[in-house]
């Protein structure tokens, strides 16, 4: 029997699925072009779209950066990230030869006015040419430091005006500010320039479909979310780890560390997600409001009480990396208690730990239940049966697991712990999971902003944030924490949570040797 399909994306007006829907034509204007990220994820994510015909027709891309390159080396460039780095490959699929020949570059210094005026002049040609309509989509992967130029300079050449049914849009990559004034500050040089509904901030976790399949987990489904509270839920982990180190990111990484690089963006969007209300409706609106109300009801950890609720760490040979500064108190890895005061999440803690140099690379959330209210079945004296545990693989391991007691076969009454699982693999077939930025410039192109952070959410985050840095900074942060690379952190982590009478869960693959 074939599986049951159903379609729970968002019905667009003409009833396609929306995933199938074809964006208006446009051109794809990337500032950083000769940048990692471009070479990495940007351009694999367009050829992968073009190969899955997802692009429309009427179709261009315009890299700009510094670098000496013109239209042919540009190409070249992009064709070597693509087959290295793209999930379709060139010599897979016949999309190759039009995107290439889509593809242009601009050469200009980004603080340059007559760089942004010959642009405009260029997305004119190339509009006759190849009928884009004037639809635009600005994509920043700068260094964040730029921004601000960029955007101003692409409002006084008028490019980010829109008229008519023509569209004007902006992607801003990661990291957005450097604290809460910072980001402030960003978001109203942004609105300067361009609307609310015409950004469109990145955070690539919320493109990773198991990310995206939290929400169907939540809310397509009956089962679950009447135990997703408080009087069912002990508490919730969730954990980002990393096996990689600091690469050749010291510049960036060492004034970020884990709490700007990780803890701000992706893990408080999997703890909005997790924690959240069913919205109304699956739109940009309803689910952003949502976000932002978890968000306001986080209990705000103060300065002076970062030792209780957090951890910071670093991993031993951190120092001696190319790049970072002398005695560096940059913390790689973090652990944090968090608490929601509402309704549905009263005194429940949230966990969140991230940490670079580990032994393995996984994310996952976990959400432990309570034990059994009684308990009629005999235990040695002192045993406890373990509480339920339902576990969000959300990489690399895509799937879900439930744990649940069992009885061991043969006399008496003993029992075990057994999994229930799901694996994308096994339901869906190998390498069927599109890279998250395949999704997200998919939804950029066709005007949904669901997936991506609002400029009042990039703030709240800022401020659950910002006090646990300052704190960091003061007298009262806990002593810096040094563990060694290829562990699972520091063992004053497990006695963190331990002190809560609590274990750190590893739901999705046990921790191996190291811990
Ligand atoms: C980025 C961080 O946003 O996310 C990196 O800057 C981190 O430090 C990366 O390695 C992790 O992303 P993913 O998709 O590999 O889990």
């Amino acid at each position: 029997m074939p599986d049951k399909v159903s379609t729970v994306s968002p019905a667009p007006a003409n009833g396609k699925d929306a995933l199938r829907k074809i964006p208006d034509p446009c051109v794809v204007v990337i500032f950083g072009a000769s940048g990692d990220l471009t070479a990495r994820k940007l351009m694999p994510a367009l050829f992968s779209l073009a190969c899955e015909g997802l692009l429309p027709e009427h179709f261009a891309v315009v890299g700009v950066a510094r670098s000496e390159l013109d239209d042919d080396s540009f190409r070249q460039k992009v064709k070597e990230g693509i087959e290295k780095f793209s999930r379709l490959k060139p010599d897979e699929c016949s999309a190759w030869p039009k995107f290439a020949e889509d593809l242009h570059y601009h050469q200009a210094a980004y603080d340059d006015p007559a760089g942004y005026m010959s642009l405009g002049k260029l997305l004119a040609k190339i509009d006759k040419k190849v009928g884009a309509g004037c639809n635009c989509l600005f994509y920043l992967s700068t260094p964040p430091l730029l921004y601000p130029v960029i955007v101003e300079q692409l409002g006084k050449v008028g490019l980010a005006q829109q008229t008519g049914d023509n569209w004007r849009r902006i992607i801003i990559e990661k990291p957005f500010g450097y604290d809460l004034p910072s980001a402030i500050e960003l978001n109203r040089q942004v609105h300067e320039v361009f609307e609310e509904s015409q950004v469109y901030r990145i955070d690539h976790y919320l493109g990773k479909e198991t990310v995206q399949n939290l929400l169907v987990f939540r809310f397509a489904n009956a089962i679950f979310e009447p135990l997703w509270n408080r009087n069912y839920i002990d508490h919730v982990q969730i954990m980002v780890s990393e096996d990689v180190g600091l690469g050749s990111r010291a510049g960036y990484y060492d004034t970020a560390g884990v709490m700007r690089d990780m803890v701000q963006n992706h893990l408080l969007q999997l703890f909005t997600l997790t924690a959240m209300e069913p919205p109304a409706e699956f739109n940009a609106t309803s689910l952003r409001d949502e976000k932002v109300k978890v968000l306001k009801a986080v209990r705000p950890i103060r300065p002076e009480e970062v030792g209780k609720y957090t951890i910071r760490a670093q991993y031993r040979s951190y120092r001696d990396e190319k790049g970072v500064a002398p005695g560096t108190e940059t913390a790689t890895y973090t652990a944090i208690k968090l608490y929601i005061d509402n309704w549905r999440w009263r005194n429940v803690p949230f966990y969140l730990r991230s940490g670079k140099a580990l032994p393995d690379k996984v994310t996952e959330i976990s959400v432990q239940f309570r034990h059994v209210p009684h308990l009629m079945f005999p235990l040695a004296p002192g045993d406890q049966l373990p509480p339920n545990t339902l576990s969000l693989c959300l990489q690399p391991n895509e799937g879900i697991q439930l744990s649940f007691e069992t009885k061991i076969p043969g006399a008496g009454m003993r029992t075990r712990s057994v999994d229930m699982t799901f694996l994308y693999e096994q339901d869906f077939g190998k390498n069927t999971l599109p890279d998250a930025y395949e999704r997200l410039i998919l939804d950029a192109l066709q005007g949904d902003a669901a997936l991506f952070t609002r400029g009042d959410e990039i703030e709240l985050a800022w401020r659950i944030v910002d006090p646990i840095l300052q704190g960091w900074q003061s007298k009262h942060a806990p002593s810096l924490i040094f563990y060694e690379s290829g562990t699972w952190g520091p063992s004053k982590a497990e006695e963190f949570i331990k002190a809560d009478g609590r274990e750190w869960i590893y739901g999705c693959g046990m921790p191996q040797d190291g811990k």
